[in-house]
């Protein structure tokens, strides 16, 4: 069965580059970005990992734990980690998971077998500290991904979270947000006392919440 958004993420425990990890415990209380790449000492991999190890300090901030997954062996991950950080200027700074057998893989459907057998393809599962699934995206083996658009989606559950808004098109972190619907408007009125613009009674725009 596919992991869905809203479904509790699997546990696992699986031997990485930082040691034996035991995903529950591993993540208790942060938020999590656990993603696949396909392969070892490829390009497109290379230049993922060392961009999302340059981006240490931002989920830092966030209280998100960050975990690389792929069926290569341990012992290859470390040759590979030496080359990341002198083709991309940062070291590996987050464990990267060695799923041999690929069954983790297979849990949480990140090998799409009419587009490789045996590889991963690009998955991004970001979980929360509950444990459920809270975004979920996937793209091809020839596609880096855009992982400033990874800290985005962050940015905007975090505020759904602690705020009860939600982010319009192409929102940025700093901009305009939107009262979700299930949020009356005394309710509203409590939150916002300054109120908020009414474009139509299901779209209630308010700056973005602080603190
Ligand atoms: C890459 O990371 O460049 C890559 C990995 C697997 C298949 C194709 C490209």
């Amino acid at each position: 069965m596919a992991i869905l958004i809203g479904d509790t993420a699997p546990d696992f425990t699986l031997d990485s580059t930082e040691g034996p990890i035991h995903f529950y415990d591993y993540i208790e209380g942060f938020w999590a970005v656990l993603f696949s790449h396909p392969k070892n000492f490829t390009p497109v991999c290379t230049t993922e990992l060392g961009y999302t190890a340059k981006l240490k300090d931002e989920f830092e901030k966030r209280g998100v734990k960050v975990l690389g997954l792929s069926v290569d062996k341990l012992e290859d991950h470390a040759g590979w980690a030496k080359d990341i950080e002198e083709t991309q200027g940062a070291a590996l700074n987050f464990p990267l998971l060695a799923d041999t057998n690929g069954e983790v893989a297979r849990q949480y459907d990140m090998i799409h077998p009419n587009a490789d057998n045996s590889l991963t393809v690009r998955s991004v599962f970001v979980i929360g500290p509950d444990k459920k699934v809270k975004l979920k995206i996937e793209y091809p083996a020839s596609t880096g991904r855009n992982f400033d658009e990874v800290l985005r989606v962050i940015d905007s559950l975090q505020l759904t979270a602690k705020h009860q808004v939600a982010t319009p098109v192409n929102w940025k972190n700093g901009e305009d947000v939107i009262i979700v619907p299930a949020v009356s408007n005394e309710a509203a009125r409590e939150k916002y006392p300054e109120g908020w613009k009414e474009l139509k009674p299901y779209l209630r725009i308010v700056p973005q919440p602080r603190a």
